[in-house]
């Protein structure tokens, strides 16, 4: 199993978005994808039509030494696609990992029982730099970071580049334009000091509503408007990780 993880320490910039149709692109080459919604907000569990919650299980009891992920898993919709739902007690996740020993291996060693039934695991992180965020990033081949090309964005990869430093295990960490408005000349400045850094992609998702109807649609983007450029970002974003994953 290969697993990518959608993170940025920056909220609402796409990541969810990103995480969902990624997911979506990955299955319908045939590959069979988790879906893990570590944000306790559930939006990629809402977005892939699936009920939050773990029937009474919350975080502490999935992260003691008995926990596991297997009963939890929840079909979509969406052949061989399926999603380990959020639960509201994810909120309280960084405090029960600080609990366990080794904290950072632990969501890695939850992950590593289902190795086999999966090619995919697409990790949705909520905002930030917690420790359940380094917990995942441990257990991470890429990561991929959606930018908003305004001021400062050229300071996440920085900071994520910092991040990962001196790490023993360091994904592979790719970014992609996120919400980009040609219309302004702040996005198109920025834009082209993003595409210089080795890490971004040549991957522009534009500020678009076709991406916003994911909520009341309750769909990945390439389900009902194929034929946009959102959709096909979304898809050479899916190409791009795949390369990366797997390079020939
Ligand atoms: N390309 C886009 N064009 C227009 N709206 C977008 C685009 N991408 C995301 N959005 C909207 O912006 C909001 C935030 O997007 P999303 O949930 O994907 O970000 P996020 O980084 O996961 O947020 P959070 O940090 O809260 O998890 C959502 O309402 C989403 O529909
Ligand atoms: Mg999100």
């Amino acid at each position: 199993v290969k697993v990518v993880a959608v993170a940025s320490m920056k909220g609402g910039v796409g990541k969810t978005s990103s995480a969902v149709n990624l997911a979506y692109e990955a299955s319908r080459t045939g590959a069979r994808v988790l879906v893990w919604d570590l944000d306790p907000q559930g939006a990629a569990t809402y977005l892939l039509r699936v009920d939050a919650g773990w029937d009474g299980a919350g975080a502490k009891r999935l992260v003691a030494a008995e926990g596991e992920l297997a009963p939890h898993l929840r079909a979509t919709p969406h052949p061989g696609l399926h999603v380990l739902p959020a639960d509201t007690t994810l909120r309280f996740l960084d405090r029960h990992l600080g609990a366990v020993e080794q904290p950072r291996r632990r969501l890695g060693a939850l992950l590593e029982p289902l190795a086999d039934a999966y090619d995919v695991v697409v990790l949705d992180c909520p905002p930030g730099a917690t420790l359940a965020i380094e917990s995942a990033l441990r257990a991470t081949d890429l990561l991929v970071v959606p930018i908003v090309p305004t001021t400062l964005a050229a300071r996440t990869l920085e900071q994520f580049r910092e991040v990962l430093d001196g790490r023993s295990w360091r994904p592979e960490m790719v970014a992609h334009i996120s919400m980009f408005d040609r219309r302004r000349q702040l996005h198109r400045t920025v834009q082209e000091e993003l595409l210089g850094q080795p890490e971004t992609l040549p991957i522009v998702v534009p500020v678009s509503t076709v991406v916003e109807r994911m909520g009341p649609t309750r769909a990945p983007v390439a389900t009902y408007a194929p034929r946009t450029a959102a959709a096909r970002a979304y898809r050479a974003l899916w190409d791009a990780c795949s390369d990366r994953l797997w390079p020939a």
